[in-house]
């Protein structure tokens, strides 16, 4: 991983580096952190996952990744190299060490045996380069409740919803979001750490935090299968609540708790807005409401990029809307995906293996990680450029195989 045209080394960091790596990660951030965040990022990276570059002694760029699962259309979910921490420090950049830690990430995501890597980008120009197609989409809502033309308040028909503490979401939350998860394209793993500090287990004395409430849904036999965290501000103006929820996290594995869920936080006395980020595109919210332009999609943004690595592998776990067969050319100039591929695909999974016909479309291997999971249309990125057809129809053709009912969705950042 050494660079004959600089001095600086990419290499995977040893135990004792990690302070070096953690700092230079808050420089590239623009950001100091105390010593115990430091010792609490140390206590999640695992240094066989963590890479530095080194400028003699001082790290001037860093990268890790860890494992995660990521649920690909059908319900299936495939191991996956998540990404993250990636920076350079100021002094060092535009020398090519982001390249550097790529290549050697990915070559070690392969070795590993991972089908996928998956991160989410900062900046949308950064990760094309390196094969990562723009996969989920992320929106923030903003419901302006008085407007919103909302039913009156009725507790759940076919089931409850009670106010719990954080003991009981992470007793019943890892069990909902497991079973959730298998029904979204994109959604993925979240380890016991996360849920632990999602529940501010690991807070830092004098770090802000504002503990949430939390509301989980059964259903009529007693099951959990919705939890909702949500926090509220407490603005009064002239003597009338002008109350903000912010939902921090609705997660439903079934229909009903995610409509009673929404129905709930958009009901609460007091509650005037309601605020909820890296939502999907498609979120059913707006249309529980009598007036669905009461609620706003203040963003709507690229969220998870997805980088194809074993692509038979990876194209053979989804499931298609449709049967069908399809030759993809796809570039990729780091060669781990490139090839001529036959998939053969259908409601109930595929085949997908080398083959020597003539190809229906040729596309690179990042515009394939946009549809992937569902996210993007080829006809779309055919019309810009990024799919070319070689047979007329055949980008019409992909999408009636890619298309998925509901848009992908990765709820968490990571
Ligand atoms: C993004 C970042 C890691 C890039 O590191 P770097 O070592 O400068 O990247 P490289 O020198 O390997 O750049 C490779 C290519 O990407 C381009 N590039 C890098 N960062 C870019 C950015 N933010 N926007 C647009 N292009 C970018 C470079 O211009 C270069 O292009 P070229 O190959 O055509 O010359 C660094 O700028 C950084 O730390 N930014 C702040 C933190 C951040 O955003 N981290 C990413 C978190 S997801």
């Amino acid at each position: 991983m050494s660079d004959p045209r600089s001095d600086v080394v990419v290499r995977r960091i040893t135990g004792g580096e990690f302070l070096a790596w953690s700092r230079a990660l808050d420089n590239g951030f623009l950001r100091t952190s105390g010593d115990a965040v430091h010792e609490r990022r140390s206590a999640t990276a695992d240094p066989e996952r963590t890479l530095g570059a080194f400028d003699g002694p001082r790290c001037v760029a860093t990268c890790r990744s860890f494992p995660l699962e990521v649920t690909v259309p059908g319900g299936r979910t495939l191991p996956a190299s998540g990404i993250t921490n990636v920076s350079t420090t100021a002094t060092h950049r535009r020398r090519g060490l982001l390249t550097r830690m790529m290549a050697a990430e990915l070559g070690a995501t392969v070795e590993r045996g991972e089908p996928l890597a998956v991160l989410i980008a900062a900046e949308y120009a950064i990760y094309g380069r390196y094969g990562f197609g723009h996969a989920t989409t992320s929106v923030t809502f903003e419901v302006d409740l008085p407007r919103a033309a909302l039913p009156g308040w009725a507790p759940p028909a076919d089931g409850r919803i009670d106010l719990v503490d954080a003991d009981e979401v992470l007793a019943h939350g890892p069990g909902v979001l497991d079973r959730f998860r298998r029904t979204r394209p994109g959604a993925i793993s979240r380890s016991r750490h996360r849920w632990e500090t999602e529940l501010g287990r690991h807070r830092i004395s004098g770090e802000s935090w504002q503990e949430p409430l939390y509301a989980l849904y059964r259903d009529a036999s007693g099951r959990p299968d919705g939890v909702l965290a949500y926090t509220c501000d407490d603005v009064w103006e002239a003597k009338l609540p002008q109350v903000t929820l912010t939902v921090r996290d609705l997660i439903a594995a079934t229909p009903q708790a995610e409509v009673a869920l929404w129905r709930y936080a958009m009901s609460v006395d007091w509650v005037r807005r309601v605020v909820a980020d890296y939502r999907p595109p498609d979120d059913i919210l707006p249309l529980l409401l009598g007036e669905p332009r009461a609620a706003r999609a203040t963003t709507s943004a690229d969220f998870m990029w997805l980088r194809l690595l074993d692509l038979p592998r990876a194209l053979a776990s989804r499931t298609y809307a449709g049967r069908g067969a399809l030759v993809l050319e796809v570039h990729d100039p780091a060669g781990h995906a490139a090839g001529r591929f036959l998939l053969d695909a259908g409601p109930d999974g595929a085949t997908c293996t080398p083959t020597t016909c003539g190809a229906d479309l040729t596309l690179d291997v990042g515009a394939l990680g946009s549809l992937y999971l569902g996210e993007e249309s080829a006809s779309r990125l055919a019309v810009v450029g990024r799919v070319a057809e070689d047979r007329p129809g055949a980008a019409e053709r992909a999408d009636a195989l890619f298309r998925t009912a509901r848009r992908p969705w990765c709820q968490d950042i990571f």
